[in-house]
């Protein structure tokens, strides 16, 4: 079986280079960050770049009137969409409140008149990222996703949480499982999956037909790096070395660059080498003064010296360690 493994939408992550990176790791779709339907029909290729070598990709739209979204669906798509999602599960105040997100989850209706108009416009495949419901007491996931089905939705990405929940708590895989066995279209699940072997846990626990991550690939493109699900039970042997994980900051920065400019790629970069960087010793105090570091060289300086303070590290550990072993042996 081929790989199934698809990168999440993530606002402020998911933009193209990072979508680049991680194809180029494996990932078979890609979803953009959340676009919202009026900016796009509002201010067209500024607000949404979809490049030659990124396909299939799958933009997503938030918003919350049929009309708009249909025709921003229908201008997604001739900006070379492959697929269309609509947000239907981002718990943001800014978003709720203006009917959009996870709000919409609380009106059936609604969700089928946004879903019949988009469906009339656009030819490419749509599908919906939904939550398990607004809160504990209304956990309609099911409901919704049977909405979608009727009204010719091609896929349902679910994140068992619900809206008020945001982050907490475990994600409810037993949700993914409701879903899938109440629809006849594919269900892509999500939340929670860090590694591989967990990716291959949803698949069985919920027989899901895809696995979504998103907090698991950042800092961790490598995770796409199974193409084949047939080894996704076994971790990688050996996670990515320094050298490696040093070598990916530089090429994330040059794709950021080459899409941006030097100064945005700084900005950008920095976030991300943090969760490249995270867990690691003496990461605190690396982290706080990257924050400071407004140039390139800099940067870069900064880094190869973090880089080789834990290797220096790494190694006095292994040399420690085998004192020990030569001592108790
Ligand atoms: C920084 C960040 C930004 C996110 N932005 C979006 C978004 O734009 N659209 C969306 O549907 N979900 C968004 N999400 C939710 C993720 O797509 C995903 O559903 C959630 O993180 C659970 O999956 P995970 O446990 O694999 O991270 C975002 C999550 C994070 C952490």
């Amino acid at each position: 079986m081929s790989s199934n493994l698809i990168l999440a939408p993530m606002s402020g992550i998911t933009d193209y280079p990072f979508r680049r990176l991680v194809r180029e790791m494996g990932c078979n779709l890609a979803f953009t960050e959340m676009v919202s339907a009026e900016g796009l029909l509002r201010k067209g290729r500024s607000f949404l770049k979809i490049e030659k070598d990124e396909h299939p990709v799958s933009v997503q739209l938030f918003g919350s009137d049929p009309n708009i979204l249909a025709e921003a669906a229908q201008v997604a798509e001739g900006m070379g969409a492959d697929a269309i999602d609509i947000n239907m599960g981002c718990p943001a105040k800014q978003v709720v409140k203006t009917g959009a997100g996870a709000d919409l989850m609380r009106f059936p209706e609604k969700v089928k008149g946004i879903l019949f108009e988009v469906r009339k416009k656009v030819k490419s495949l749509i599908t919906i990222k939904i939550r398990s419901g607004w809160d504990g007491e209304h956990i309609n996931a099911v409901e919704i996703s049977k909405i979608a089905e009727d009204c010719g939705i091609d896929a349902i990405s679910i994140h068992p949480r619900t809206r008020v929940q945001g982050f907490r708590g475990q994600a409810d895989w037993s949700l993914i499982g409701e879903v899938k066995r109440a629809v006849h279209i594919p269900v892509i699940g999500n939340g929670d999956v860090t590694t591989p072997p967990l990716a291959k846990k949803m698949l069985e626990e919920t027989g899901c037909d895809g696995v979504m991550i998103g907090r698991g690939a950042l800092g961790n493109p490598w995770i796409f790096r199974f193409k084949n699900s047939e080894h996704w039970g076994r971790e990688p042997a050996m996670p990515p070395s320094l050298e490696e994980r040093k070598n990916m900051i530089h090429h994330h920065f040059f794709l950021i660059q080459a899409h941006c400019g030097e100064k945005g790629a700084v900005k950008t970069i920095r976030k991300h080498v943090y969760w490249y960087t995270k867990g690691f010793p003496g990461c605190a105090s690396f982290h706080s003064k990257l924050s400071g570091l407004r140039e390139k060289n800099a940067l870069f300086e900064a880094i190869h010296s973090y880089f080789d303070f834990v290797q220096r590290r790494n190694q006095c550990q292994s040399f420690e360690s085998m004192e020990n072993r030569s001592v108790t042996g």
